[in-house]
């Protein structure tokens, strides 16, 4: 409904004084109330978690680098930057990074643990280590909640690293910035309001349709520096459209449509606190998930639960690696085209496994019952060469 009145209404939120600039801004003010950001800090929506992330690591390399980058270039640059993300971290920041004239050199992917969250030694070891060979660490990325298996960085630690080593700490919320609203679930996030900016993407947790992401960015002067143009045909007047903040100078587009109608509606209709009971909901059904394939001998876990995504594999114990991979992915396969369930499937530190990211309200436990019961029948047509 957000979407068909968004299109028909037509308006460009680029900015100006007019009712839909307004919601976007209302919008954006909720999602800082809900991680926690203070009121002065500014935001943007975008089309999803890849462009809110290069949002937030172009004001990092901006704010970090020393010299104008903007007007110069990275070529101005008097050392080359270093940025940290854990070797969990997503794909848009390899992007983004390259985007950005850096290069995927230049962002150090840092051992995770067992628990697949970035090893802090190892990451104030790497810092040192580049400072000392005459690179300019400029920034951290945590991950809270990895594409992989929605491990959540410690970012208490991660800010205070940041802090003591004077850089930038943006954090990667795509999948778990939105924990912060989530009653039982919130303590796994603590510290995400001291990041100096932050992605989220409401078409996961909030369950907005695609597309939907949003970037914060807590210095708001910073944010605008790094995207402010001011154009002849666009300036601002005293009176009339022209009369209000420019929504362009936080992002790269400069014509932008009225996202925000459909996430204002919902949160309008829903409320925080409803959308929050269902991401503890939806972790509560991994924990269940878990459970049952725990249970089951011909299944295993490939790697801790901490929230939505549970990472698991059929497993016969005469399969040596690659047989399971090949098994496994022909579940995944059947799955799929038998219309069962959609997972995906990963590799985690090494083992291959399908995985399961539950993130819809609908999802009952009755499906995840169904599910393993499936697996565990593919598994087996599938050894026995059926
Ligand atoms: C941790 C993380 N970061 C970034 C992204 C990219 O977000 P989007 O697909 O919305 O561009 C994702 C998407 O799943 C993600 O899980």
């Amino acid at each position: 409904m957000g979407e068909f009145l968004a299109a028909i209404q037509g308006s460009n939120l680029g900015g100006g004084d007019h009712a839909a600039a307004l919601m976007d801004q209302q919008v954006v003010n909720w999602c800082k109330e809900m991680i926690g950001f203070p009121a002065s800090a500014s935001g943007t929506l975008v089309s999803g978690g890849s462009m809110a992330n290069l949002i937030g690591l172009t004001v990092a390399r901006n704010q970090k680098s020393g010299v104008d980058v903007r007007e110069h270039g990275v070529g101005a640059l008097e050392k080359p930057l270093r940025f940290y993300g854990s070797d969990q971290i997503h794909g848009c920041h390899r992007k983004a990074m390259e985007a950005l004239g850096l290069g995927n050199c230049a962002l150090r992917r840092i051992r995770s643990d067992s628990g697949l969250r970035i090893d802090i030694g190892a990451l104030r070891s790497a810092i040192a280590e580049d400072r000392s060979a005459g690179f300019r660490p400029a920034c951290i990325v945590a991950s809270a909640g990895t594409v992989n298996t929605g491990a959540i960085d410690d970012l208490a630690a991660m800010g205070t690293l940041a802090a003591e080593e004077d850089l930038w700490l943006h954090v990667d919320g795509c999948i778990g910035a939105l924990l912060a609203i989530a009653p039982e679930n919130a303590y796994r996030v603590a510290g995400i309001e001291r990041a100096h900016s932050v992605a989220l993407d409401p078409h996961k947790w909030l369950h907005a349709p695609f597309e939907a992401g949003c970037a914060l960015v807590r210095d708001a002067a910073a944010h605008r520096k790094a995207f402010s143009v001011t154009h002849e045909y666009l300036e601002t007047t005293a009176r009339g459209l022209a009369s209000a903040p420019w929504l362009h100078e936080y992002g790269l587009q400069t014509s932008r449509g009225f996202k925000a109608l459909k996430i204002w509606m919902s949160l309008k209709e829903h409320g925080i606190e409803k959308f929050g009971r269902l991401i503890d909901q939806n972790i509560a059904q991994a924990r269940y998930l878990t459970d049952l394939i725990e249970a089951e001998p011909v299944l295993e876990l490939v790697a801790p639960t901490t929230i939505n995504i549970v990472c698991f594999r059929y497993r016969r114990h005469r399969f040596d690696h690659a047989a399971l991979k090949s098994i496994n992915t022909e579940i995944m396969l059947r799955l799929q085209e038998e219309g069962i369930a959609a997972l995906s499937d990963t590799t985690v530190h090494g083992e291959h496994c399908l995985r399961a990211a539950i993130n819809n309200h609908r999802t009952r436990r009755g499906d995840l019952e169904f599910l393993v019961k499936e697996v565990i029948r593919l598994g087996d047509n599938i050894v026995n060469g059926c």
